[in-house]
């Protein structure tokens, strides 16, 4: 007899199948149990709940069920029914068992519940089969179907934007260089430099940091885009906040002004939070029981409450009064930490801030400037345990102002030829923001480290995977 087609476990939950034969097949999380009986938890990552296998002993044989071990992948068949424990509501009565992969309990490292974080992420190859990435990676699916709906549904176009580039989108110069140059003997010139004319691309290429710069190109013909595709920064920055691998979101919208931007930023912020309450309940249910005990009330409210849009001068003013020893002191012209910045939202406001109109030296050079000479218009959006979730602007579309602003910058006009000529041909108003994807699903999982949200995270000094 062979076990046939499975059935996903989270079907079994549904209640229409009791009292038929199903087959199950998954990994086994614990067997437990007495001479007679051996009770199997079975997990096949369709839900967070495992389905109780139970089996008798002689039938099996204990030298047979040893090897069903935690950790092994097994299938399964047999007679669902109607559960006699309180833990759950069914359970199947097995007749066959196969064991697909044995996982010898002396070196399986996933043996006890209650794992480290840190440990976990030692071996990331591992663990998706912990409950707790279990829901994760659930979650980042969900939330990643939940953007292409939105936008989709909105009429906005999914452009691929070029992941090698040869620009530096946000002029920060936080760059992975792609090269197939022999980097112990690369062909030089005169001067000693390198001479990247000899390079695959015939120039030099870089990971890109933003896809933003050819979304506005596409913006400014089918009106509303976005993007949805990997980032890369080459910053040294060891936080719970930053990967140097990260995937973004990037509207772009034709004829928006800073206010249209911020009142979309707002509404896609909610709908995926709405989303996650109603389709993720279970694993929500669980990240908030085992992680963060006020995750699924935080995600209510921040669905029920409008964010507070304030200027970057009058956040400053506040920080300033605030009875705060800041580790960075504030003044106006400071770039924010996120010690302001959760100070903000978590203190102050209480609710979910949008800033308006930094400082133009601290901000990227495609923002469009304000009448003041002095401030750019843009936006960044503010979640409580997050700080910046969003950033964005309305971009500067007057081509003067912007070769201005590229001079002021240092940014080469030469190699951005193409996005000034955009300012040159059929110019227009435009917006537009990036959300982080990492930063949406800390705030949606109640993680707090950002490495526990993606499946292989890249760090500094951290490429393992
Ligand atoms: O504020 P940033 O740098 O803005 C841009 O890249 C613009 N081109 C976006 C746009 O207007 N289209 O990055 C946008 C968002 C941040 O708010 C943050 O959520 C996330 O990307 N982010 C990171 N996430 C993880 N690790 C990092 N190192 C990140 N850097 C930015
Ligand atoms: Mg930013």
């Amino acid at each position: 007899m062979t076990i046939g087609k499975r059935e996903k476990i989270v079907d079994l939950f549904k209640g229409d199948k009791i009292g038929k034969e199903v087959s199950v097949k998954g990994w086994v999380r614990t067997r437990r149990g007495n001479k007679n009986i051996a009770f199997i938890a079975l997990n096949d990552g369709s839900t967070i709940h495992n389905i109780q296998l139970v089996a008798d002993v002689e039938v099996f044989g204990e030298e047979f069920l040893k090897d069903v071990s935690t950790g092994a992948s097994i299938g399964a068949k047999g007679n669902l029914v109607e559960s006699s424990g309180a833990e759950q509501p069914v359970e199947i009565q097995v007749r066959h068992i196969e064991i697909y992969g044995k996982a010898d309990p002396s070196v399986y490292p996933l043996q006890k519940k209650g794992h480290s974080l840190e440990f976990l992420r030692e071996i990331a190859h591992l663990r998706p089969r912990t409950n707790t990435f279990g829901a994760v990676l659930r979650i980042r699916h969900a939330m990643a179907y939940a953007i292409h709906k939105y936008f989709n549904d909105k009429g906005f176009y999914y452009i691929h934007t070029p992941i090698i580039t040869g620009s530096d989108a946000e002029g920060a110069g936080a760059l992975f260089k792609v090269t197939t140059l022999d980097i112990n003997n690369p062909p030089r010139l005169q001067n000693g430099k390198v001479d990247f004319s000899q390079d695959f691309f015939g120039k030099e290429a870089k990971l890109t940091v933003s896809g933003q710069l050819e979304g506005e190109l596409a913006a400014l013909a089918l009106s509303e885009i976005y993007t949805f595709g990997p980032t890369f920064r080459a910053e040294n920055s060891n936080t719970p906040r930053h990967l140097a691998e990260f995937w973004m979101i990037e509207p772009e919208m034709a004829f928006y002004e800073i206010s249209d931007n911020m009142d979309l930023a707002e509404d896609f912020l909610k709908y995926l939070t709405r989303y996650a309450l109603e389709h993720c309940k279970e694993d929500l249910e669980f990240l908030n029981k085992m992680w963060d005990k006020e995750l699924i009330e935080r995600l209510k409210f921040v669905t029920e409450n409008s964010f507070v849009r304030l200027s970057y001068t009058e956040a400053i003013a506040i920080l300033e009064k605030a009875d705060m020893k800041w580790e960075f002191p504030v003044s106006w012209g400071v770039d924010l930490q996120s010690e302001h910045e959760r100070y903000l939202v978590e203190k102050h406001f209480k609710k979910p801030v949008i800033l308006t109109d930094y400082p133009k030296e601290i901000k990227a050079f495609y923002m469009k400037l304000n009448d003041d000479n002095k401030t750019v218009r843009a936006m960044d959006v503010l979640f409580p345990k997050i700080g910046e979730i969003i950033g964005g602007s309305q971009r500067e579309e007057n081509l003067e102002t912007l070769a201005r602003r590229m001079v002021e910058m240092g940014i080469p006009q030469e190699e951005m030829w193409w996005y000034v000529e955009t300012r040159k041909f059929g110019t227009a108003p435009h917006s537009g923001f990036g959300l982080g994807f990492e930063r949406l699903l800390l705030f949606v999982t109640g993680m707090s480290n950002i490495r526990d949200v993606i499946p292989f995270p890249r760090t500094p000094k951290n490429c393992e995977f």
